[in-house]
C-alpha cells in the first residue's frame, strides 16, 4: 500500500515519528505474501529555521522527507493555496492509495484538500478535536479536514463524540489514543542520559515554571500579549520561568517593545528540540502555556498545567482537574494559587489518552483498509 504523508509544523513532526515508526514495525513483521506500506513524506516547508524542522528530523530518526516542498511563512490563504498546489503535484506524481494528514495546520488542510480533489481517499489523525471557536484558523481546518477524510483516528472519546454530533458516519471513526501519548513515553524514558538542558541554564528540578505562547490569540493581540508577558515577568522576580520562545512570539514582542522586557526578565530560549522539550516539562513546577501538545505532556508528566486560553481541544485534563483555563489578567494569581486548583492526585490511573499502541491501532487499520 503507497501512502503519501503531509507534515510542515513542529508538532507534526513528532506525531509522524511515531506512526512512521510503526509503519516500519509493521513492515518487518510481514510475511512473504503480505504488501508493506510503502510511505513517502512531504515536508511542506510551513516550519523551515534548523530549531523548528530539522533538529526534530535528527533526534527522532524521521526518515528524510521525499520532497520538500519550500512553502515558507505567509498569509493563511496564501500559503495553504501555495502548498495545495505542489502537494497535488505531488499526488499526481506518486499516485497513493491514501494520504495520511496531522493536526490542525495550514499543511493538514492542504494535504487533506489536494487529495480530496484527486480523490484519493485521506486519513486524519487527531481528528474530531474541537474548541468551538471558529475564530482559531486551526479549528477551520480540523473541521474542513474532518469532513474530507474517509478515515478519522480520533485521540479521545470527546473526539469521537464531536465527530458523531457533526454527523460523520461511525463507520469512519476509529478511536485509537493519542500519538503524543505513545510518544510521550517512547522518547520520556530517554532524555534523562541525552539532555542536559538544566545544567545548561542552572536550572533545578521544579525550581522553575516553564511557559511557552504562540497561539494567533495570544500573540497577535497586543493587550493579551503585554498582560500575559508582563504578569510572567512579576512571577520571574520569585522563581525563575523558562520561555522557549517560538518565532511568531518573539515578531510579536519585539512588535510591541516587549522584547527587552521578557529578555531581561525571563529565561528565554531559542525554541528547542523534543527531548531537551521534554526534559524542561518533566521537571517544571508548573507549565504555563497556550500549546495543545504541552497541555498533554505536563498532564502525561505529572505537571501542573495553566492554559492561557478561552477554550481547549483537550477538555478531559481541566474536567479531571490537572489543568485550568486562566485568562490573561488572573494569570500571577493563578500560578501563585495553582495548589488550590490544580490536584494531580492519582490522575494517569485513567489516563483518556489510550495505552501507548495508538500508532500501532492506527497502521493496523489503514493495513485492513487497502480496498476502500
Ligand atoms: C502553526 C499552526 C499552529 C501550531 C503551530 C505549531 C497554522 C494555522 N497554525 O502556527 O496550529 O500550533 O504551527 O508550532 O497552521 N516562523 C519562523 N520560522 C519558522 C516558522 C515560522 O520564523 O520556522 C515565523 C514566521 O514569521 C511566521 C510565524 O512564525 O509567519 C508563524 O508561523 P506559521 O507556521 O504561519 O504559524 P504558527 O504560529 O507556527
Ligand atoms: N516543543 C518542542 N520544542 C519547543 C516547544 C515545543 O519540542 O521549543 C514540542 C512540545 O513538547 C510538543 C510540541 O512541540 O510536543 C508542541 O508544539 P507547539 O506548541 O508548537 O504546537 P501545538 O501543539 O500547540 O499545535
Amino acid at each position: 500500500m503507497k501512502i503519501v504523508t503531509i507534515i510542515g509544523a513542529r508538532p507534526q513532526f513528532i506525531k509522524a515519528a511515531t506512526v512512521s515508526r510503526a509503519v516500519t514495525e509493521y513492515n518487518k513483521s510481514l510475511t512473504h505474501n503480505q504488501k508493506p506500506i510503502e510511505e513517502f513524506l512531504v515536508h511542506t516547508g510551513q516550519h523551515y529555521d534548523e530549531n523548528m524542522s530539522d533538529v526534530f528530523f535528527e533526534e527522532l530518526d524521521i526518515p528524510q522527507p521525499d520532497y520538500h516542498l519550500g512553502i515558507g511563512s505567509a498569509s493563511h490563504g496564501a500559503q495553504t493555496g501555495r502548498m495545495l498546489e505542489e502537494i497535488e503535484k505531488v499526488l499526481l506524481n506518486k499516485e497513493p492509495e491514501r494520504v495520511l494528514v496531522y493536526g490542525d495546520t495550514n499543511s493538514t488542510l492542504a494535504g487533506a484538500l489536494a487529495a480530496a480533489k484527486l480523490h484519493i481517499p485521506v486519513a486524519h489523525v487527531e481528528a474530531g478535536l474541537r474548541s468551538f471557536n471558529r475564530q482559531m484558523p486551526e479549528e477551520i481546518n480540523r473541521v474542513l479536514t474532518d469532513h474530507i477524510a474517509d478515515m478519522l483516528f480520533a485521540p479521545t472519546q470527546t473526539a469521537v463524540e464531536n465527530l458523531k454530533n457533526e454527523g460523520i458516519s461511525e463507520e469512519k471513526i476509529f478511536l485509537v489514543g493519542d500519538v503524543m501519548y505513545d510518544a510521550s513515553l517512547y522518547y520520556g524514558k530517554r532524555v534523562t542520559e541525552k539532555s542536559n538542558i538544566l545544567e545548561q541554564n542552572h536550572l533545578q528540578p521544579r525550581q522553575y515554571i516553564l511557559t511557552t505562547i504562540h497561539r494567533a490569540e495570544n500573540t497577535d493581540d497586543p493587550v493579551r500579549l503585554r498582560t500575559i508577558f508582563e504578569g510572567l515577568s512579576q512571577i520571574a522576580e520569585e522563581i525563575p520561568v523558562v520561555l522557549p520562545l517560538h518565532p511568531r512570539t518573539q515578531a510579536a514582542l519585539i512588535r510591541e517593545n516587549l522584547y527587552k522586557t521578557v529578555i531581561d526578565s525571563l529565561v528565554v530560549i531559542p525554541p528547542i528540540g523534543y527531548l531537551d522539550m521534554v526534559m524542561l516539562e518533566k521537571n517544571a513546577r508548573l507549565i504555563a502555556t497556550d500549546s495543545g501538545g504541552v497541555q498533554k505532556e505536563a498532564y502525561f508528566y505529572s505537571v501542573p498545567c495553566i492554559t492561557v486560553r478561552q477554550e481547549t481541544e483537550w477538555i478531559e485534563l481541566v474536567d479531571m482537574g490537572c489543568n485550568i483555563l486562566v485568562e490573561p489578567h488572573s494569570l500571577v494569581w493563578f500560578i501563585r494559587e495553582i495548589k488550590e486548583y490544580v490536584s494531580l492526585n492519582g490522575i494517569l490511573g485513567n489516563c483518556p489518552y489510550g495505552n501507548g499502541y495508538s500508532a500501532k491501532k492506527i497502521i493496523n487499520y489503514l493495513s485492513h483498509h487497502q480496498t476502500v
